[in-house]
């Protein structure tokens, strides 16, 4: 069942969320739901904040297939790259963020077993992106220069409403 993606500036995105206990049976039917809403919106990430659940529950696909991580903790990161950046929960804007190149993160999978994720590229950024929704940060949080902040129409946004 694909859940409701709540926007900025609510307030549970602005809050610390708290750690999973324990990968019982419904934090893995959150996960299900959680990667069903990635697919559907369509993203290629989510944290359980973004959904009105202020737990430490991510989920990213940016095409092998989708992974979830339960507590994830970044353990080693290094280096520097730049992505344009957008957010499920930040409609209509873009901008380029810098984060870590390289990124070794720990935590527990759908399974409850802990596993540690090693991404480079694309994919440190969009688990970076999706641990800070975890600390209460959204993107434009980390955006340099406001001035680099692009406007992009929403899909169903009328060509009326942007004169
Ligand atoms: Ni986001």
């Amino acid at each position: 069942m694909a859940l409701k993606i709540i926007k900025f500036p609510h307030p549970t995105l602005k809050k610390k969320a708290r750690p999973v206990a324990k990968v019982t049976p419904a934090i893995v039917k959150l996960i299900d739901a959680m990667i069903e809403t990635m697919h559907k919106a369509p993203g290629v990430g989510l944290a359980a904040p973004q959904v009105n659940k202020s737990i430490r529950v991510i989920v990213v696909d940016v095409g092998p297939g989708p992974i979830a991580l339960v507590n994830p903790e970044v353990i080693e990161k290094s280096g520097s790259q730049i992505f344009m950046e957008g957010c499920l929960s930040v409609p209509g804007v873009e901008a380029p963020v810098e984060r870590a190149a390289l990124l070794k993160v720990k935590g527990l999978d759908r399974d409850g077993v802990e596993i540690v994720v090693t991404a480079e590229g694309f994919m440190a950024t969009v688990l970076q992106h999706e641990i800070d929704h975890l600390d209460g940060k959204v993107f434009i949080d980390r955006i340099a220069d406001p001035a680099l902040i692009k406007y992009v129409a929403p899909k169903n946004e009328k060509k009326e409403e942007l004169l």
